[in-house]
């Protein structure tokens, strides 16, 4: 991988790429947590401009770092022996000695690059810290857990324009160091600073589920997955899933994981469609769930009024049950207020249609129904698929100007599909949408 100076020339096409972001995220929190070896790497000098960028589009920033490689080298070239350099194990206190070591070290490589890029920013104490304690009988020493976060102080920090840089060790009550493992860290930040994303960069692509690095993943997939099969994750990624959830279950919308290495990847994550780690998504669409066997007769009322004025195609009770598995609702205190649903074909695995798409009138035009194609579609490209498809008579312009669809003609419909389609005689504009 080139890690060059930045030399890239930016098209105005770009800039106007980029700037629709610019208002989403303005005066959103980004933690971005940094791994030891990415500050180490070469790189690094080229990601503290990125940090520089989205400073100056308003976006706010933490920053948090961790110290294992650091203190593995300090450990080799002292000859110093380690309990644990992740903080996750015990850390005796050798470990913890030289874990401050590390921990000033990079916090201050990392101030001095910012430095460097014009920004103002600060190391903190606003981290209270218990010990971890015994853990199956064991007794983790200097290893600590967040008790506290001073969320003021490193609002105000923020607010100030000072970018805060939390290390990964906190204080305990009584004043004393505990080391924490920096992915924990982050994940504790985000929540109570409500972040809207996390982005952990380190020197990984993304995660590798199964042998195969995932670009996107639900949390819920992830959470299962790490409820029943923890060992199709790879191991290099696997505390940064853990922590991801945790995250995500306490309100924030979306975490990255990417190669900290990598030439404009942090850029290219955030400005594009294609991100180039792995994006871990919830919230955005937490009030969207897999519709049960219960919701089938509140689906029926649901789409019936749609049904009556030849929106949607009429399926019976019967029908919404034999495929429930493929719907999905949208809940506003426990009221199905939009459903969607999501067919594949197997003769044509690269297909998947999004279909029964409705919003009670008194909710539409509030950005429902495009974050209920949003998420179809991500589950779509969750199952393999390249390609969104959807029918529709009266709605096709809000698929093609509110979702990015286009026309395409019948020949993309699989088979089966095609036959329904001429049988019904509805003559439905059909619309394609690549899933980038
Ligand atoms: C079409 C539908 C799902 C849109 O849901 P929604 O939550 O109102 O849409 P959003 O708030 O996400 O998007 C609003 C945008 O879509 C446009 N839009 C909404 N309904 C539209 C329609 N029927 N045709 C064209 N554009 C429409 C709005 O003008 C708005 O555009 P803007 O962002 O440029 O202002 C909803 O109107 C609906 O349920 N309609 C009846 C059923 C139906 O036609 N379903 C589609 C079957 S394929």
């Amino acid at each position: 991988m080139s890690n060059g100076p930045a030399t890239t020339i930016i098209k105005p096409t770009d800039l106007r790429g980029i700037l629709k972001y610019v208002p989403r995220f303005q005066g959103q929190i980004f933690v971005i947590a940094l791994d030891g070896s990415i500050v180490a790497d070469e790189n690094f000098s080229n990601l503290l401009i990125d940090i520089a960028v989205l400073r100056s589009l308003g976006i706010k920033l933490v920053l948090v770092h961790g110290i294992s490689q650091q203190i593995e080298e300090l450990s080799a070239t002292r000859k110093i022996t380690i309990t644990d350099s992740r903080g996750t194990g015990v850390t005796d206190a050798a470990t913890l000695d030289l874990a401050i070591r590390a921990s000033a070290r990079v916090s201050h490589l990392i101030l001095e690059g910012l430095t460097q890029n014009g920004l103002k920013c600060a190391i903190t104490n606003a981290v209270r810290s218990v010990p971890t304690g015994i853990i199956k009988g064991v007794d983790q020493q200097f290893t600590g857990r967040v008790d506290r976060i001073d969320k003021e102080f490193i609002l105000h920090l923020i607010a100030a324009d000072i970018v805060p840089i939390l290390s990964p060790i906190g204080f305990a009550p009584d004043g004393h160091s505990l080391r924490i493992n920096s992915d924990l860290l982050a994940a504790e930040f985000a929540e109570v600073l409500q972040a809207s994303k996390i982005i952990y960069l380190a020197p990984l692509g993304g995660l590798v589920i199964n042998g195969e690095l995932r670009r996107e993943i639900s949390v819920e997939t992830l959470r299962d997955l790490l409820k029943d099969h923890p060992e199709t994750i790879a191991e290099e990624g696997h505390s940064k899933a853990v922590h991801a959830v945790k995250a995500i279950e306490t309100g924030t919308s979306r975490v990255h994981l990417l190669d900290g290495r990598v030439f404009d990847g942090l850029l290219n994550e955030i400005f594009s469609n294609e991100g180039v780690g792995t994006l871990i998504y919830g919230n955005d669409y937490q009030q969207i769930r897999k519709a049960t066997r219960r919701d089938v007769r509140h689906i029926y009322n649901l789409t019936r009024h749609a049904v009556k004025r030849e929106e949607l195609i009429y399926r019976t009770q019967q029908a919404i049950e034999k495929n429930i598995d493929q719907f999905f609702v949208f809940e506003i205190d426990e009221n199905l207020i939009a459903s969607v649903s999501l067919t594949t074909y197997p003769e044509k695995p690269e297909l998947a249609e999004i279909g029964s798409l409705y919003v009670l009138p008194f909710y539409q035009n509030r950005g429902i129904g495009r974050k209920m194609v949003n998420y179809a579609c991500m589950v779509a490209k969750e199952r393999g698929a390249t390609t969104a498809l959807a029918l529709s008579t009266q709605s096709f312009t809000f698929f093609i100007s509110s979702c990015g669809f286009a026309e395409a003609d019948k020949s993309v419909l699989p088979e089966s599909r095609l036959k329904g389609y001429e049988e019904s005689g509805r003559n439905s504009k059909i619309l394609v949408k690549p899933l980038a």
